[in-house]
């Protein structure tokens, strides 16, 4: 079975990119052909500086090894050194409906986001990404739950190739961690931790223990004191005891209990 990810160079990796993706790569690549890829096309969609982008590209490639990819067992490249990737985004172009695209919800939020710079590029970006996906033949597609939607759409794109012309692509299956598929912003725990917000909104894995401990404490929580999980009425709460019980390794019932009495401040120190 082959597994294929990768990671915009776009901004600070955080621990939801580690902990929704990286986390379960480590684990993949011990029993699957894994193929990681630092999908550096997919940056030029919202805007960058070149110089900084070739920097953020290589700085990928040390999170990929410091958190424990292992070149001796997985692929890891830069996907512009493969010019396969675009030449099928064409192919691909031609099979998609265009209803599609306007629908993802990455798309309506970075449109809104970025208004002075709604490209094509960022309309077509799940084409490039079914891609990356195709041309591999892959299986597994491990991912956070925001690209559960594009893994949906490369399969329907794949399903319209092989009926118009014969199997030609496997159909791949997103594979999302069991805890941890959407770490939740600092400054707004209803809305995703996210490379492109403020950097109070995430950790960062090359944040020093100091800004960390900072953005910790200034984590928003929610009303009331109890230490309790509970994602719709506690959201901001619940999102911490996620992350802590993730690089802990201890479930989240066990925290609740060595937290009872306590209140937030206890908590987040
Ligand atoms: P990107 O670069 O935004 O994010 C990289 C990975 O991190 C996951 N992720 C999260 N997981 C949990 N909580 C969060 N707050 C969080 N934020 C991000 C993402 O789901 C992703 O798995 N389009 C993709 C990159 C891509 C790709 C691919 C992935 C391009 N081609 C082919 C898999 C296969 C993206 O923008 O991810």
């Amino acid at each position: 079975m082959r597994v294929f990810s990768g990671i915009q160079p776009t901004g600070a990796i955080h621990i939801g990119n580690y902990l929704g993706a990286i986390r379960q790569w480590i684990e993949l690549q011990q029993n699957y052909e894994c193929i990681f890829c630092i999908v550096d096309l997919h940056a030029l969609t919202v805007p960058y500086d070149p110089q900084t982008l070739k920097d953020l590209i290589l700085e990928k490639a040390i999170v990929y090894l410091a958190a424990g990819v292992d070149p001796e067992k997985s692929i890891i490249f830069i996907q512009s050194e493969v010019k396969e990737h675009t030449e099928l985004t064409w192919l691909l172009n031609t099979v998609t409906p265009a209803g599609d695209l306007t629908r993802m919800t990455q798309y309506k939020e970075k449109s809104r986001k970025f208004k002075k710079n709604v490209n094509a590029g960022l309309l077509n970006y799940p084409i490039l990404m079914a891609a990356d996906i195709l041309l591999y033949q892959t299986d597994i597609v491990p991912v956070g739950e925001d690209q559960k939607q594009h893994v949906e759409l490369t399969r329907t794109i794949a399903r319209k190739f092989n009926q118009r012309f014969g199997k030609t692509f496997k159909i791949p299956e997103a594979k999302l961690a069991k805890s941890g598929a959407k770490i939740m912003s600092l400054t707004d725990p209803t809305k995703k931790m996210s490379k492109t917000d403020v950097p109070e909104n995430y950790i960062g894995l090359f944040d020093t223990p100091e800004q960390i401990k900072e953005k910790v404490m200034k984590a928003v929580t929610d009303t009331g004191k109890i230490i309790k999980y509970n994602p719709q009425k506690k959201p901001g709460i619940s999102n911490l005891l996620t992350i802590y019980s993730l690089f802990s390794g201890r479930t989240i019932k066990e925290l609740e209990k060595k937290f009872k009495g306590k209140g937030y401040s206890d908590f987040k120190k």
